[in-house]
């Protein structure tokens, strides 16, 4: 090292930390102020007082490591305030009565957690990105993405007002990036009141904001009208490149087979172009044609990748969900 270099590098270091300035002034004087000496403990000439240096790193040794030693102590404490705040965030279960709504008390937070996997796993969502729940209901796949979605946001809309309060009070109060809407929507089975047709309904959000939309046993109760017309919403209100995943009852030659012969617990019997098993009562349990859905998915602009993640609800086994699961891209 030469004795300019040496100067400039002991200078910057002085100036740039005031701690290693303190170091470097307790540091043995000769090894700073001297370049060429003979040392005698090594017995040859050198640049630096290599001994006197050693001794120094070594009296230094024990403060560096304990320096160390209390950084992993503070990571770990970081990731015990991460996980307490994770904790204070995630809101309570709904009362079981809002939980018998969407479909079941018993699996609730599964259901959710199931979910949450495949947003991530199969459609790649990221922590940035911006969700629409169409139909969110009392929040079951809200809550799994609450620790997840920190520097994206959450909007989910539903037609049923004691839901929506619910998630208000329990989700938006802790977290203001995640909104909740009510829409007082008519649905025989859910909403038969409501005020506003959703067919001709234009969702409460601009022009190609969301990067990612879910309806998660939303289009298993609607209409074809109101089914074709949710397409073109979400075609509009996706960013171009962003993702869609929904689920349906498909009926296809296989599923057709196990409903026939009573290997599915839904009775389903064709009515106009679409399946219903109580035909009183239409939107209680809606199917669809597989054929249909990929002409109107396809003429919404919103084409469903291949595979179809068939559910195992027509008696199928060995299947991720219950119902069938379809992905589908708003086109970059
Ligand atoms: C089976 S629940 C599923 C709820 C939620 N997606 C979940 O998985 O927990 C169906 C939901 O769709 C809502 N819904 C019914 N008709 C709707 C419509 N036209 N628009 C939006 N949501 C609707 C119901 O109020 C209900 O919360």
């Amino acid at each position: 090292m030469s004795e300019l270099f040496r100067k400039r590098f002991l200078r910057s270091l002085m100036n740039e930390n005031p701690a290693m300035s303190a170091a470097i002034a307790s540091a043995p004087i000769r090894c700073l102020k001297r370049s060429f000496v003979f040392c005698e403990t090594c017995a040859r000439f050198s640049f630096w007082y290599d001994c006197d240096l050693m001794r120094w790193f070594t009296k230094m040794l024990p403060s560096v490591k304990r320096l160390l030693r209390e950084s992993d102590e503070l990571q770990s404490r970081i990731a015990e305030m991460q996980e307490e705040l994770n904790a204070f965030y995630r809101p309570p279960l709904p009362p079981v009565e809002l939980q018998l709504r969407v479909g079941g008390a018993g699996n609730f937070t599964d259901v959710g957690e199931a979910f949450f996997s495949l947003f991530k796993n199969v459609t790649g969502l990221k922590p940035y990105e911006g969700v629409l729940d169409v139909g969110c209901g009392c929040g079951r796949i809200a809550t799994p993405l609450i620790g997840y979605l920190k520097q994206g946001w959450y909007c989910g809309f539903d037609v049923d007002p004691v839901s929506i309060e619910w998630c208000k009070a329990n989700i938006t109060t802790r977290l203001r990036n995640f909104q909740f809407d009510l829409v007082d929507l008519k649905n025989t089975y859910y909403n038969p009141q409501g005020q506003v047709d959703p067919a001709a309904f234009c969702f409460p959000y601009p022009d190609d904001h969301f990067d990612f939309a879910f309806l998660a046993s939303v289009f298993t109760h609607t209409l074809p009208a109101i089914t074709r017309n949710y397409l073109s919403e979400l075609r509009r209100v996706l960013r171009p490149g962003g993702r869609l995943m929904m689920t349906y009852f498909l009926i296809n030659a296989e599923s057709w087979e196990c409903v026939s012969s009573g290997r599915s617990p839904h009775p389903f019997q064709a009515l106009d172009d679409y399946y219903v098993v109580d035909p009183n009562k239409p939107e209680t349990t809606i199917g669809y044609d597989e054929a249909q859905i990929t002409e109107w998915h396809e003429s919404a602009g919103l084409p469903i990748r291949k595979p179809v993640h068939y559910g195992s609800w027509a008696g199928r086994s060995s299947c991720q969900s219950y119902q069938d699961i379809v992905i589908a891209d708003r086109p970059a």
